[in-house]
């Protein structure tokens, strides 16, 4: 799971695998697309892992209100201090009000995880929305799906002549390559970024695809017909017979210290 590994990379840049005062490591936590609260509870289990203090608040912001309700329960259940919020994340009309809500005490470290893919300029949300809820010594880590993902969806997707429906993911490059650093360089300090494959085994054209709906990924209605679909996973199964049959994501992820 790719909340999980970049729990993992960020809790290892941001202690250095020392053991660190209660003080010295983030005290308010901001999880924006918080979905089910994955990446959170993943910040949780690497502190505890570490026999590390919990950050003294939770905030766990989604917009959609299901997801927010579902984090705070599965959270309130390990955290005495947990609230959610339900906005738009990308919005800083709507963002502004969450500062307003932040303590002013401590640091903060703001998590996202497989939620900036959905913003058609996630450079400018990091600029421009999300910068501004960080202060000088704060932390940003972000990790998304990047457009090398399901490569093997979009090969079945050509033999079964089908247009793609798929969400544009972000070019690895455009989110942590030079021009991408250049340009975030006057808020944050760049600690290190990368990008890994976290696939997901799969027995079969069907679990492929129902993992879509699983995430909740899926449009509501199908692009494509019945005859086409059945075209696409007799594709898709071929595919999968090829090599590893797997649901192939790839993340790209970066962790940066806001100036
Ligand atoms: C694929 S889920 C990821 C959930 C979780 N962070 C994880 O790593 O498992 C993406 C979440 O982002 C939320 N999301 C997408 N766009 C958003 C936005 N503009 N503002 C707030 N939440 C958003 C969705 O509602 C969904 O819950």
């Amino acid at each position: 799971m790719a909340a999980m590994r970049m729990a993992t990379e960020v809790h290892r840049r941001i202690t250095g695998d020392r053991p660190m005062k209660a003080e010295e490591l983030p005290s308010c936590l901001l999880d924006l697309g918080c979905g089910t609260g994955l990446a959170t509870r993943s910040w949780l289990d690497q502190l505890q892992a570490s026999g590390q203090p919990d950050p003294d608040q939770l905030l766990l912001v989604d917009q959609a209100a299901a997801m927010v309700e579902r984090a705070s329960a599965l959270l309130a259940e390990r955290h005495g201090a947990v609230k959610g919020v339900v906005l738009d994340a990308f919005r800083r009309d709507a963002t502004d009000g969450l500062a307003a809500q932040l303590p002013c005490q401590g640091s903060r470290l703001l998590l996202s995880s497989y939620a900036l893919q959905w913003s058609p300029t996630p450079l400018r949300v990091l600029q421009q929305v999300w910068a501004p809820l960080l202060r000088a010594g704060d932390w940003l880590a972000v990790a998304v799906p990047d457009a090398t993902s399901f490569q093997i969806l979009r090969q079945a997707l050509v033999a079964a002549e089908l247009p793609s429906h798929l969400l544009e993911l972000p070019d690895p490059q455009a989110l942590i390559g030079p021009p991408a650093q250049r340009a975030l360089a006057s808020q944050f300090e760049w600690v290190a970024s990368g990008s890994f494959a976290n696939a997901v085994p799969v027995s079969s054209a069907l679990a492929y695809l129902r993992h879509f709906a699983l995430i909740g990924a899926r449009p509501r209605r199908s692009p494509y017909s019945r005859s086409q679909l059945v075209r696409l996973r007799r594709c898709l199964d071929q595919q999968l017979s090829f090599g590893v049959a797997e649901l192939d994501y790839h993340s790209t992820w970066m962790l940066l210290r806001r100036l």
